[in-house]
């Protein structure tokens, strides 16, 4: 067993250590080479469902430029040989602010089809917290069992239903989720090309709607169990996906939970000042990974205006997070935690729960190693003065 590194940079240790052993690591370090890995071993319609994106994909190549055009400024002398990642979220105190962004086809990710669970494990290993999908190939129940010590958090995608909406709730309680994430940007699928060529969408093929075809309350709309009749729970779920909320359904959002509340898609300062004013635990820069609508800006432009309107609340933010630098200087910009999608996802595809763990450790120890070598030792000294804009 290796021992736990005092450092998340101490992953390099061990494989230069390796190396010594005449071991070179069996996955890719870098994104470039997990994208190109993940794309020789995944069946096309699933490659082109995880890796694409809306319209001609502009946002989605924005959002990770976005990135480059902030430079960290090096500090010296400042005693950064021991460092700190660890971040309070929700009373809790987690090893570092990575987290794994909702992705809804994990199942499809690992050969088992069960690659929801994988991630879970991963997030065990890790204690990097998984916001779990609303669609997932494995009931919710089943992927919370496999969280260990990590919190999870359960992403819902509101159906029209709101007895549907109010079991899935109930089930993420009773499973142990420390929070709902209410994803607001996908109440209708965003003009894909890749899937649109394919003619593809998974979850109309059947696909990772487990946590629909489980719920007491779906079942109840249907004449026979899906297990039976499989077309018409597929048909039951495309009439009950996707809620158009508007901001009048925030306070039954509110009174659905306990648990802290979060809204993901957000990026005008003024929908974060209503989401504040409406009750909400945090907030969640994002936009979908660049998947639902294109030309826009990338969310990493948006985040300091999210920051300042959310004044003091949690604010999570992802899309376009290739890199340990890109999470460093999300942080920098005033992100309380930082997700990836398709990284981890590509680290699956790869590995399984290896794959995963390896990529949030490269991650992790990337984003540690900068801050070593720039003398930023604790998040708070991230500040967005260390950064300068390029
Ligand atoms: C997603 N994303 C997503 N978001 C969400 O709230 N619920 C979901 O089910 C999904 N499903 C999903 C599938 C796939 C294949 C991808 C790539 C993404 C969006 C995700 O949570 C996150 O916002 C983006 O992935 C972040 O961008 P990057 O890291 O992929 O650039």
């Amino acid at each position: 067993m290796p021992s736990t590194p005092q450092h998340f940079g101490d992953f390099q240790q061990q494989i230069y250590a390796d190396g010594l052993r005449g071991e070179l690591p069996e996955l890719p370090v870098t994104f470039a080479d997990l994208e190109a890995g993940a794309e020789a071993v995944l069946p096309a319609q699933v490659w082109s469902y995880v890796a694409g994106g809306a319209g001609d994909e502009h946002t989605q190549r924005a959002n990770a430029a976005a990135f480059a055009r902030w430079g960290l400024m090096p500090r010296m002398m400042v005693g950064a040989a021991r460092r700190d990642l660890s971040v309070q979220l929700f009373g809790r105190t987690l090893p570092s602010p990575l987290m794994m962004a909702p992705v809804g086809v994990l199942g499809l990710c690992t050969r088992d089809g069960h690659g929801d669970r994988a991630a879970a494990r991963a997030a065990a290993r890790t204690g990097v917290p998984m916001i779990a999908s609303t669609f997932s190939a494995d009931p919710m129940e089943d992927v919370a069992a496999e969280f260990g010590d990590t919190p999870g958090f359960f992403q819902l995608y509101t159906p029209t239903d709101r007895e549907l909406a109010e079991s899935l709730v109930r089930r993420a309680e009773a499973a142990g989720f420390q929070g709902i994430v209410v994803t607001l940007d996908t109440w209708t699928l965003g003009w894909r090309p890749r899937d649109l060529a394919l003619a593809n969408s998974p979850q109309l093929r059947g696909h990772c709607l487990a946590n629909y075809t489980s719920d007491p309350v779906f079942r109840s709309r249907l004449r026979k169990p899906p297990e039976e009749d499989p077309a018409a729970a597929v048909a039951l779920y495309a009439s009950v996906f996707g809620n158009p909320l508007t901001w009048d359904d925030l306070p039954w959002l509110r009174s659905l939970t306990e648990l802290p509340l979060l809204l993901k898609g957000l990026g005008h300062p003024e929908d974060v000042r209503r989401a504040r004013d409406g009750g909400v635990d945090g907030v969640y820069c994002s936009n979908h990974g660049g998947r639902q609508a294109n030309g826009g800006l990338p969310a990493l432009d948006a985040l300091p205006g999210v920051v300042s309107a959310a004044d003091g609340l949690p604010v999570l933010f992802d899309s376009g997070v290739r890199t340990g630098t890109d999470v460093v200087k999300a942080l920098a910009l005033g992100a309380t935690a930082v997700g990836v999608g398709r990284p981890y996802t590509y680290g699956l595809a790869l590995g399984g729960t290896d794959g995963v763990e390896h990529v949030l450790r490269s991650l992790l120890a990337e984003a540690d190693l900068l801050m070593a070598v720039d003398g930023y030792p604790t998040l708070d000294s991230l500040v967005p003065d260390a950064l300068v804009r390029l």
